[in-house]
């Protein structure tokens, strides 16, 4: 029984993440051409769980899910059973028996793995505390659109060591990108993550450091990364988190200091005037909008290749497959 779930980066070999970016661009190329042929996902439904808000992820994938002829059902956790204490597994094995894939927005990477674990159909992790793949695949699609290739830049991530700097460390790593982070004493990303992105590195030539010095990591950067202060769930801690975090800000001295060609990203939202100025944001040299854009192009590509690679007995039930191979 095959499924392939994607609930972090590393669930794509450097190969398999260079196809979906490859796949990505020509899906992008070709969205306004009109084909006959059915979707990759026609007759197929995949459900959407949020169990915390979302504007991007959410309407990407759903736009994502329409044009490639399939079918998404949105849903707020709240509204559900598990908002009344259905379990997770309960709840995977459930959804399994009516959608293709499941695609969720969590806190706890536990979570997820939970919900794999108990699943008969791909997992997608549309953000968890831990990590934000789907947002790093769509950042690579954006920068090698720039750039024209990955493996040799720098990329300089300021702020906090989130679950978008997990994924921009492994990723970038997987795609022989060499990540600086620059983050406060006290916010670096997990030494775990730092160790496994090293350990691709290794094999793939990227590689990744952290430092407390927002302009050594800027200088000569080809990309210049920044995200929120305090992500979802941790809005009591705006006020102090701002004071800890100011000198890491994306301002212009920022800017200055990197390559001449450098560009400026955030995956959105922003807060102009913390985490990045609103020139900075607003100006020549970001692209935030394409990344944007890129999680529809990115999330489609992803979804037709955990489909193709997932066995569909996988969707069958125990029940019915000793049924099928009793005589
Ligand atoms: N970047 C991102 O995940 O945006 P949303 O929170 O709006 O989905």
């Amino acid at each position: 029984m095959t499924i392939r779930h994607f609930l972090l980066d590393t669930d794509l070999t450097p190969g398999e993440q260079s196809a979906i970016l490859d796949a990505a661009d020509h899906i992008k190329a070709t969205r306004r051409v009109r084909s006959t042929e059915p979707g990759p996902l026609a007759g197929r439904s995949v459900a959407l769980l949020f169990e915390k808000p979302s504007t991007r992820t959410r309407m990407s994938f759903d736009v994502a899910v329409a044009e490639l002829g399939g079918h998404c059902v949105v849903v707020d956790a709240a509204t559900t059973q598990l908002g009344r204490g259905e379990s997770i597994e309960d709840t995977a094995a459930v959804f399994s028996r009516y959608v293709d894939a499941i695609v969720v927005r969590t806190f706890a990477q536990d979570r997820l793995e939970r919900m794999a674990a108990a699943a008969s159909v791909p997992v997608v992790n549309a953000l968890s505390d831990h990590a934000h793949p789907c947002q790093a695949l769509a950042d690579l699609q954006t920068i090698r659109e720039r750039r024209g290739s990955l493996a040799g830049l720098t990329l300089a991530y300021f702020g906090d060591g989130n679950n978008v700097a997990h994924s921009l460390v492994l990723a970038g790593a997987l795609a022989g990108m060499r990540v600086r982070v620059a983050s406060p004493p006290g916010y670096e990303p997990f030494e775990q993550v730092l160790r496994q992105a090293a350990r691709i590195g290794l094999v793939t030539g990227g590689a990744v450091s952290v430092t407390h010095d927002a302009l050594a990591a800027a200088s000569g950067a080809d990309v210049l990364y920044t995200d929120v202060w305090a992500s979802m769930g941790q809005d009591a801690e705006a006020d102090s988190r701002s004071l800890v975090f100011q000198p890491y800000q994306l301002d212009e001295k920022v800017v200055e200091a990197a390559g001449a060609d450098a560009i400026v990203m955030h995956c959105l939202p922003a807060h102009r005037g913390l985490e990045i100025t609103g020139s900075v944001l607003d100006g020549p040299r970001s692209v935030v909008l394409d990344q944007a854009e890129n999680r529809l192009h990115a999330q489609k590509a992803l979804l037709a290749f955990l489909l193709e690679r997932t066995d569909p007995i996988s969707r069958s039930s125990p029940r019915v497959l000793a049924a099928e191979v009793t005589p």
